[in-house]
Order: structure tokens, then sequence, then C-alpha cells
């Protein structure tokens, strides 16, 4: 088969590799009928992942068919439609049995397209199965489906409701890339009173008002905190979600909260950053971070099923799985693409 492979810092190839076989019962072999690229891939593109390896196959987002299960597969069987989630997992563990898949014991997690191959191929091996996969109902697209393996419930479990929006609440967004866009749909849920979105791109702006933001301003030019004491009473925002992964703006969100608020960080950060203590400490502010754990996926199906969640706006452009080198590159220069997610799908690819 074909597969997008890892070769070390800034080299990808699509290229022939062995088809991927059942190595565990519990395993499902699944034929990839739609696949996106995630910003992660393009972290792990630029080395900042070194436990990604020569020579694996990246991806941990997919929509497919069954085409072979191992023999302790019991809900799956050849033929059927799923959501490939980005996390595993193994179901038995302390943490699974506590929905956090995220943090799985036994070789779940996060490992699709960065411990073992992933998803950006014809056919992708899915461990743990039964677990690990979601039928995909009758009516919600694939497109739909697709968005659900991992932007929108990393946004809404980390970003929603770790960050407790609630029904009236002064909402700030940092960030609008795809995780800071998916914040706003899934804020949305709760009717919050404002949602403000901040990024230095005037494009992402555009982006972040058509999913539904009041405000959008840019971190480079607006005076942000003016804007949310303004709204405010001069108290400071309800909720803050970081959606970057850097210092400054992890420092922003924490002073943007009020006395009582909640601090969300979404973004994967790379270096400290400061937590000043000494001014925050009074303000009995809540922080929390984390790593997606897929446990909303089946509300997530739901909201779209019945049509209150539309994740469609998502996808800016469209190839065929053969167009992978190209999509990577659209995608890696989404400041002058517009691009948010692309979309790659077999059906005339060869
Ligand atoms: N916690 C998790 O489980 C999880 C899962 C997936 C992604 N992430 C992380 O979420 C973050 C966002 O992901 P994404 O795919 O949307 O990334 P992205 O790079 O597409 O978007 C980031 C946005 O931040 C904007 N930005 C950069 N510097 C800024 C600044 N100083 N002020 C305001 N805006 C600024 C950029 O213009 C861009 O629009 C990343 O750090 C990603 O690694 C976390
Ligand atoms: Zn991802
Ligand atoms: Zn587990």
């Amino acid at each position: 088969m074909k597969a997008l492979v890892f070769h070390g810092p800034g080299q990808r190839a699509w290229e022939d590799v062995p088809d991927p076989t059942i190595t565990e019962p519990t395993d499902a072999i699944v034929r990839v009928d739609a696949v996106t690229i995630c910003g992660t891939d393009l972290h792990i593109l630029g080395g900042d992942v070194p436990a990604v390896t020569d020579g694996r196959i990246l991806g941990h987002e997919a929509v497919g068919t069954v085409v072979e299960v191992g023999a302790g597969v019991r809900n799956l069987m050849a033929g059927d439609r799923v959501l490939v989630s980005c996390v595993s997992a193994c179901g038995r563990c302390r943490y699974c049995r506590e929905a956090r898949y995220g943090q799985c014991l036994n070789g779940g997690g996060w490992i699709l397209g960065h411990l073992i191959d992933g998803t950006q191929a014809e056919l992708v091996r899915v461990p743990f199965a039964d677990n690990s996969t979601y039928k995909i109902p009758e009516g919600v697209s694939d497109e739909q489906m697709l968005m659900l393996a991992d932007i929108l419930p990393t946004s809404y479990e980390v970003g929603v409701l770790n960050g407790c929006v609630r029904p009236a609440d002064v909402v700030v967004i940092i960030g609008a890339g795809p995780i800071g866009l998916a914040a706003i749909l899934g804020a949305k849920l709760f009717s919050p009173s404002h949602i403000v979105v901040v990024d230095l791109a005037d494009s992402r702006l555009e982006a972040a008002k058509s999913f539904g933001a009041d405000i959008a301003l840019n971190g480079g030019r607006d005076d942000v905190a003016a804007v949310v004491r303004d709204l405010t009473g001069g108290l400071g925002a309800d909720v803050t979600m970081e959606a970057v992964g850097v210092p400054q703006t992890f420092e922003q969100a924490v002073a943007l909260a009020r006395p009582g608020g909640h601090i969300a960080n979404l973004g994967v950060h790379g270096s400290p950053a400061t937590l000043h203590l000494e001014d925050i400490w009074i303000k009995d502010l809540t922080i929390t971070t984390g790593l997606v754990d897929t446990y909303s996926t089946p509300t997530l199906i739901g909201l779209v099923a019945s049509g209150r969640l539309d994740t469609s706006q998502m996808i800016t452009h469209r190839f065929n799985l053969g167009d992978f080198m190209e999509a990577y590159d659209v995608f890696s220069r989404a400041g002058e693409t517009g691009a948010l997610k692309v979309l790659l799908t077999a059906h005339s690819s060869t």
C-alpha cells in the first residue's frame, strides 16, 4: 500500500510500504476513506516529537471501512464504517476505567502516528479496536465525522468542559487555529454572552467570526485587556482558553481571567511559562491543562447527527489520497493558503 512516511525532521514521502496485518486479537484493519493532517504532524516534521522515529507512518485521524478484525474484537465486523479516534484505549486499566483514555497505561493513549503507524495511509491497523473506533451513524457525512477524531473532542473536553463554560459567560479564546475555532463551536453549545477571539492573523480572525465569535481581536494591534475589561465591568473573563502553545499567550490567558475564573490551557507548550503567583494567589483561579481523552466523542456524534453541531466549515481544501505531499504543502503554509483542515479522500486515488 501507499502511506505518508516520516523520515526524520523535514523529511516525508508518499511511498510503498507493506500492508498492515493483525498482530493482536483486539486489532482491526481499516481501509482509510477520509483522512486529514493535524498541526501536531507539523510539530513532528519540525523535529519537536522525538518519540516519532524514521519510517513511522503519520496521522491520527481517519474515517474508514473495517476490512478485517482480530479474534478478540466483539463490536466490529468487516464492512463497518468507523471513525478512528486519535486516542486508543485498552478499556481495562485504571485510567480507561475512569474514561481518561488519553492516559491509558496498557499501550493506548495517543499512539497512532506517534508510537505506532498511523492513519495517513491506504490501510491502518487500529489497536483495541472495540474501544478506539466509533460507528458512523446514518446521515452523518465522512467529512463531519472526521472532525470528531481529534479537534472537536480536544476543544470540547480540554477547553470548554475543563473551562466550565456556563450560560452568559464571557469567554476569551486565544488562538484561532482549528483548535480555537472548534472551541468556539463547543462554547456556543453553552450560550455564553460573548465569545472574544484573539489571534495575530487577520485571516484567522475572519474565520473566527464566521464560526460565531462575537468579537475578534488582533493581539498585535488591539488592546485586548481593555476590551475584556469593558465587557465585564472591569472584572475580567469568566473563562479564558489558551489555544496557541507559547508562554506569552498562557500568561495572557491567566491575566485576562476574572477572580474566580477558569483558565483552560489547550496549547502544547515547548518552553516554560511564568505563573505570576505574586499577582494571582488571591484571585481564586482554576487553571487546567490536558491531553484529550475522547470521552466526549459519543456526545459530539449525537450533536452532529442531530444538526446541533456543524463542523463542515472546518474543511477548506480537498485532495485525493495520492496527493498527500501537496496537501502537506498547502496545510503547512496555512498563513498564505488560508487552510484550516485539509481533507484527503481515497475515492479516486490509485
Ligand atoms: N491538548 C491537546 O490534547 C491538544 C490536541 C491537539 C492540539 N493541541 C494544541 O493546540 C494548539 C492549537 O492547535 P491548532 O491546530 O489550532 O494550531 P495552529 O497553529 O493552526 O493555530 C494557532 C493559532 O495561534 C495564532 N497565534 C500565534 N501566536 C499568537 C499570539 N501571540 N497571540 C494570539 N494568537 C497567536 C496563530 O496565528 C494561529 O492562528 C497547538 O499548540 C496544538 O499543538 C493540543
Ligand atoms: Zn492532532
Ligand atoms: Zn487503558
